[in-house]
């Protein structure tokens, strides 16, 4: 290839090297993103390249559990394995489960909102209304405006969870609920209350209730832990889930799982696509094929005590960050369950330097960052961290 075409673009690998050499570089200080740096396909890319699959086109377009010949070559057979593991991990039967390897956490929530809303419709013949923290991930809010759905935006309290007397009161009796909880909130890290917000939904028990759950970082991790019967299904009832890949199972590029029962998957708004052979239940025709194995790549080549090893220890580092800062007197807290130390804004030398993202809460004293203790995240580099703040 030309170093450089007509119009001055420098062509080279040269180039492309460097622009990943400064990439890595930043690595073991990329703190402000939940995104797992510590790569799990390495072994993977040594069999891609000698497997011919990178050579072919396979397009998972279809429906992974319906049984049926799909003639585009897909890799169906790896997402439903994937979608099992998962679905066992958050307590879903077997034989009553529905599911798919996504985009990404959004593309998830998308699911979740939609089979949500159509599953409720079909239950009782009329639309919901969907419940979010104003502290959940913005995509519930945006998803909510994309499908038209009536949203009532709960307020947080500080740490970042729906406020259940603001739940009760914003609820509307006569229409069926599809209430999105938080676990894990994009910036404190805050959970929302599940048992409080179903003992109100108890006390009404006219309304049809559809939960569906945000885990994108932490319903990676929690299984892995002693607080794992918050994302069981079976000790906190919800109906669907959707979590990241590319977060704490650290896929190379975006990715998801969303899970939900075959109940709900059958209470759909089916489409015929003759050419696929199917209803099509989701929104996407097209899916990746790469990511399902990516995924099933990962979960089958890190043991149960690997998982358990990352999810303590991040959870360790996070807690020993917290208890640094509270020595040097820095304004900081750290949410049960979560591996998100958030703090008052450092001067923005510092902030650059860590690539940390920004917030503001009155409540707490006005700016805030936060570090995302992911697995690459240890406690040399938090140091230098914690030096630079002194
Ligand atoms: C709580 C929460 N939900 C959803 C998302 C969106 O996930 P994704 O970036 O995979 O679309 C994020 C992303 O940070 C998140 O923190």
């Amino acid at each position: 290839m030309n170093a450089d075409n007509n119009n001055g673009i420098d062509l080279s690998e040269a180039r492309l090297d460097d622009f990943m050499a400064s990439i890595i570089s930043k690595k073991s200080r990329d703190f402000g993103y939940p995104i797992n740096r510590k790569s799990l396909l390495i072994g993977f890319y040594r069999w891609l390249w000698g497997s011919g699959m990178n050579l072919n086109m396979l397009n998972n377009a279809g429906d992974p559990f319906d049984g049926q010949e799909h003639t585009i070559p897909n890799t169906f057979e790896f997402e439903r394995e994937v979608v099992q593991y998962f679905a066992s991990l958050y307590g879903f039967e077997q034989d009553n489960v529905w599911g798919m390897v996504t985009f990404s956490g959004t593309d998830g929530n998308n699911h979740g909102i939609y089979f949500g809303s159509k599953y409720l419709e079909k239950k009782t013949g009329k639309k919901p209304v969907m419940y979010v923290s104003d502290a959940a991930h913005y995509s519930s809010k945006r998803l909510a405006d994309l499908q038209n759905l009536d949203l009532r935006v709960i307020p947080s309290d500080v740490h970042g969870r729906m406020i259940v007397e603001e739940f009760e009161k914003a609820l509307v009796k006569d229409r069926p609920a599809l209430v999105v909880y938080a676990l894990g909130t994009t910036f404190k890290g805050g959970c929302d209350d599940q048992d409080a917000l179903n003992a109100v939904l108890e006390k009404y028990p006219d309304i049809t209730v559809y939960r569906h759950m945000d885990a994108a970082l932490f319903g990676g991790y929690l299984p892995h832990t002693k607080y794992r019967d918050f994302v069981n299904t079976n000790v906190h009832p919800f109906d669907s889930i959707a979590i990241s890949g590319h977060k704490f199972f650290g896929t190379d590029e975006p990715a998801g799982v969303f899970i939900t029962s075959m109940e709900v998957r059958k209470n759909q708004n089916p489409v015929e696509v003759s050419y696929l052979n199917a209803d099509m239940p989701m929104i996407s025709c097209s899916r990746s094929a790469v990511s399902p194995l990516k995924l099933w790549w990962i979960i089958n080549h890190t043991s149960k005590e690997e998982f358990e090893e990352y999810s303590s220890g991040m959870l360790e580092v996070a807690e020993w960050l917290k208890e640094e800062l509270e020595k040097i007197g820095w304004p900081v807290w750290l949410e049960p369950m979560s591996n998100t130390v958030y703090f008052r804004r450092p001067p923005v030398d510092v902030v650059k330097k860590y690539d940390l993202a920004p917030d503001f809460d009155d409540r707490l004293g006005g700016e805030l960052s936060h570090i995302v203790v992911m697995q690459h995240v240890k406690k040399e580099k938090l140091q230098e961290f914690i030096d630079d703040l002194k």
